[in-house]
């Protein structure tokens, strides 16, 4: 799979990390950035990974900041874009099996690099149940 990942400054570190963890499942990672750990504002990151899962240039997206907040408020602006805020590997694979979530949003300050590494693998491998779940989905959009 194609999988796009962006953060702020507090979840520089965790990003690398999960880079490398994304590759060695064999996925291609596009790292939008920051690469380094000088202070930027997380919705220029959540708007340049929004865009390129809605040019289907990425099937799946994951995204950090600090509390994960920032950065999921700002991708689900953007039509077609559901952003699910997973701070542990069974809420990562509810935000698949029941929100077809298609970005990982993940709190870098009260996550560990270990359990973030956990949440993506359980992320990635879940499945979206379908059936009542599509339905309710198709509900959220506003036009
Ligand atoms: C940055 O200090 C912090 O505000 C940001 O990482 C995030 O938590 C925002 O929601």
């Amino acid at each position: 799979m194609n999988i796009a990942i962006a953060s702020d400054h507090a979840g520089v570190a965790h990003k690398k990390a999960l880079v490398e963890f994304v590759e060695s499942m064999g996925h291609h990672v596009d790292d939008l950035g920051p690469y380094t750990i000088d202070s930027v504002d997380y919705p220029n990151y959540a708007h340049k990974l929004s865009e390129k899962i809605k040019n289907n240039e990425a099937e799946l997206g994951i995204l950090l900041c600090g509390t994960g907040n920032g950065v999921a408020m700002t991708a689900n602006k953007h039509n077609g874009i559901r952003a699910g805020l997973a701070w542990n590997k069974e809420v990562a694979a509810l935000i698949r099996q029941h929100n077809d979530a298609n970005i990982l949003v993940m709190p870098a300050r009260f996550t560990s690099i270990e359990e973030a590494k956990e949440i993506t693998k359980t992320y990635l491998e879940t499945p979206f149940e379908g059936g009542r779940h599509q339905r309710r989905i198709d509900m959220i959009t506003i036009l």
